[in-house]
């Protein structure tokens, strides 16, 4: 693994968990901590979280990997090639990751199909383990082989889920005049079985992350009931509960260049950084954070040194933040 500059530490060294160990490969070689981001509800913010997280991981030194599980759709495939193709015609120097997709089988006979996407799954993740210290893998909307089989790669889970009980329905059912949590609900069973299926291979236990998507400014009756049975939700069912992301336009205007709100001091980006824009960007900080990446060994040995951070003093819109 290589060892990584300043700003890395001043991302990750506030939530750094000395308990969570380097990754290593069968044989003791390092290899990549896998990110992956699942929901079988679709249009949560798994793909636009994704590439944040990323480029996050990017921006820091790290090397970064992506694996899109979700080819079909092609959202983080296509997000990575608006990236390449911006970044050539403008020619910046933005960094990419090192980008595989997988598709979904053509084969007909189920147990075809399946072994065939096993095989493809497996060598993307063979292909980009060894060589990366960070692997961020985007699963699909939906329960398929592709994405149970991605998710029993997950060091950590990142589970994104819109401000909303129609997207909670999917992790638990929930009382409507208690809000207390009845049973939990087809994508816990999920994520409950191909932890088992990883605890019986030898892997490390998932640390498994719902992160909040789209929060409204207001604060509003839904938003309040959401958290809570979020909150209580989380011992039941084995999370941790981050932050997360604001409703905010720039999301969907990033896509297109392939930028993300870590790119914007950039020049050349064409998009004026505000401070709604500075604000979104802190909450994707927060959220790498919580995340508790394990730090590479080198990492650690140095933290002893003063960490450094990114921000620039001179940037006064870091001092404050909108919720636009
Ligand atoms: N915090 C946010 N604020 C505003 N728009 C957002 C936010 N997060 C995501 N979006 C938008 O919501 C839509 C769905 O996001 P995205 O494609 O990332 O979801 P997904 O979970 O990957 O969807 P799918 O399940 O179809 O793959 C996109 O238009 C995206 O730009
Ligand atoms: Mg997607």
């Amino acid at each position: 693994m290589s060892v990584t500059t300043a700003p890395f530490l001043a991302a990750f060294r506030p939530a750094a968990n000395p308990s969570i160990v380097q990754a290593q490969a069968p044989g003791g070689a390092p290899r990549a901590h896998v990110i992956v981001f699942g929901n079988e509800k679709g249009g949560s913010g798994k793909s636009t979280a994704a590439m944040h997280i990323a480029v996050a991981l990017l921006r820091e030194g790290a090397r970064v990997g992506v694996i899109d599980v979700d080819a079909r759709q092609g959202t983080l495939t296509r997000y990575v090639e608006n990236r390449r193709t911006w970044a050539n015609a403008k020619g910046l120097a933005t960094p990419l990751p090192d980008h595989r997709a997988v598709l979904p089988s053509t084969l007909s006979v189920r147990s075809d199909i399946e072994a065939d996407e096993r095989q493809r799954l497996d060598a993307a993740f063979a292909d980009l383990l060894p060589t990366c210290d960070y692997l961020v893998a985007d699963t699909p909307g939906s329960d398929t082989f592709l994405s149970r089989h991605a998710h029993t790669y997950a060091d950590t889970l990142v589970t994104p889920l819109n401000d909303s009980f129609v997207d909670l329905d999917l992790l638990a059912r929930v009382d409507p005049e208690t809000l207390k949590v009845v049973r939990p609900s087809i994508y816990a069973e999920t994520v409950w079985k191909q932890r088992q299926l990883r605890a019986m291979s030898g892997g490390r236990p998932v640390d498994w992350l719902v992160m909040r998507n789209r929060l409204s400014a207001i604060a509003a009756r839904n938003k309040r009931d959401m958290g809570t049975v979020l909150e209580s939700l989380a011992k039941r069912i084995g999370y941790r509960l981050a932050a997360g992301l604001a409703e905010r336009v720039i999301y969907r205007e990033l896509f297109l260049k392939g930028l993300t709100l870590l790119d914007l001091r950039e020049e050349k980006t064409g998009i004026a950084m505000t401070m709604s824009h500075v604000a979104a960007r802190q909450e994707v900080r927060d959220l790498l954070a919580a995340l508790n990446l394990p730090l590479r060994v080198e990492v650690e040995q140095k933290t002893d040194a003063e960490p450094t951070d990114q921000s620039s003093p001179s940037d006064p819109a870091d001092e404050s933040a909108d919720a636009g």
